[in-house]
């Protein structure tokens, strides 16, 4: 039978009204890599995997909950869709409304949105429209405008984004016979670490599995939930998880006490080490807030917080490295030139 989406394979483990009418491109079933060369790097001893979530049809995990939400807006007619958006959510948002016949806005945070994630949205067609301001400001104009007019949000305080972002806990735990020992993640908004929690449970009650150990990965400049407030003017070079004021930050701070796991927060320059680190390593390309993850990781196990040996830990990569590229190109020099001559060449590699 032909892959059909998460919303077909795992239909009886969501929880999605009748009406729902499936808008999809056939998002998740994502690769759970083993990362040994990585895990090496990492002191070694321990089971490492990579789920790429980069690899969904816009690029990102948020496609996961896109199909949900949009699918349950087409069942009754929505004509429009709205979210603010750090540049995933939005290019997930138009091109699923762009597959259902729907508009879509989206909102973006003036000047902090990767080339990638605003190209995307405008090719699929979405009204995009910059907010002064920060992503929370958007965020919290989207909702009021949903509270007047006829638009559905598709943000994540949308309970079927939820649904839809359950499913790739529901993968991993398919695709070891069991849940990892840990889970290590970036938090933005907070939406999918609050997602995977249900999935895991989910599993655990339905299919007796273990339950992992959450890590929750914030950048320093934005972790609200590390600092236990909000957070004014949130700064990071991860620019997707630049949020002060998460929407499920009470949930996330909930799942990860409850799986005996932890938030944490790492620098910008941990973070774009770990970028860097899985990209040479394991040739696996993520933009930098899907490094947070591992760069959590890598602090947790130098510090003597979390002994990995004998574990299996899964990193979550949420979004494609192709999404943000001027991250590498500004920090790289420009390529060496070389005249199209053979002994240039010779010289420019050999010596
Ligand atoms: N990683 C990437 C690549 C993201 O785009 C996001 C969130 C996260 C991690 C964090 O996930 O918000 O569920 O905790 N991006 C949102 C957006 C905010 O608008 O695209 P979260």
């Amino acid at each position: 039978m032909p892959y059909g989406g998460v919303l077909e394979r795992y239909s009886a483990l969501l929880d999605l009204p009748a009406h729902t009418r499936p808008v999809t491109l056939l998002e998740g079933n994502t690769p759970l890599i083993p990362a040994r060369r990585l895990a090496n790097a990492l002191g070694g001893d321990f089971e490492l995997y990579i789920k790429y979530e980069g690899l969904n049809p816009t690029g990102s995990f948020k496609d996961r909950g896109m199909t949900a939400a949009l699918s349950e807006a087409a069942g009754r007619r929505v004509q429009t869709v709205i979210c603010a958006s750090t540049g995933n959510t939005a290019a997930s948002a138009a091109a699923y409304a762009a597959r259902a016949g729907m508009k879509s806005i989206v909102l973006i945070p003036q000047g902090k949105v990767a080339a990638g994630k605003l190209a995307g949205a405008i090719a699929y067609g979405a009204q995009v429209l910059q907010v002064e301001g920060s992503f929370d400001d958007a965020l919290r104009l989207v909702v009021a405008i949903c509270e007047k007019h006829p638009i559905a949000l598709v943000n994540s305080i949308n309970p079927y984004r939820i649904e839809g972002q359950k499913t790739a806990a529901f993968e991993i735990c398919d695709a070891l016979g069991r849940a990892p020992d840990w889970l290590c993640l970036p938090v933005g908004n907070a939406g999918n670490i609050t997602a995977y929690w249900a999935g895991f449970k989910q599993y655990h009650h339905r299919h007796a599995l273990n339950l992992p150990r959450l890590l929750g990965v914030q950048a320093q400049g934005a972790a609200p939930l590390v600092l236990g407030h909000p957070v004014e003017h949130p700064e990071t070079v991860a620019t997707a998880i630049r949020i002060g004021r998460p929407a499920r930050g009470q949930q996330a701070l909930q799942a990860a006490k409850e799986s005996g796991g932890r938030i944490i927060a790492v620098s910008d320059d941990a973070i774009l080490h770990a970028q860097r680190q899985l990209a040479a390593l394991e040739g696996i390309w993520v933009e930098p807030a899907s490094a947070a993850g591992l760069a959590g990781l890598a602090h947790e196990i130098a510090s003597g917080r979390l002994d990995p040996r004998g574990q299996s830990i899964v990193i979550v990569c949420t979004g494609h490295g192709l999404k943000d590229p001027d991250i590498i190109t500004n920090l790289i020099p420009e390529p060496l030139r070389v005249p199209p001559e053979l002994h240039a060449l010779e010289k420019a590699i050999l010596s």
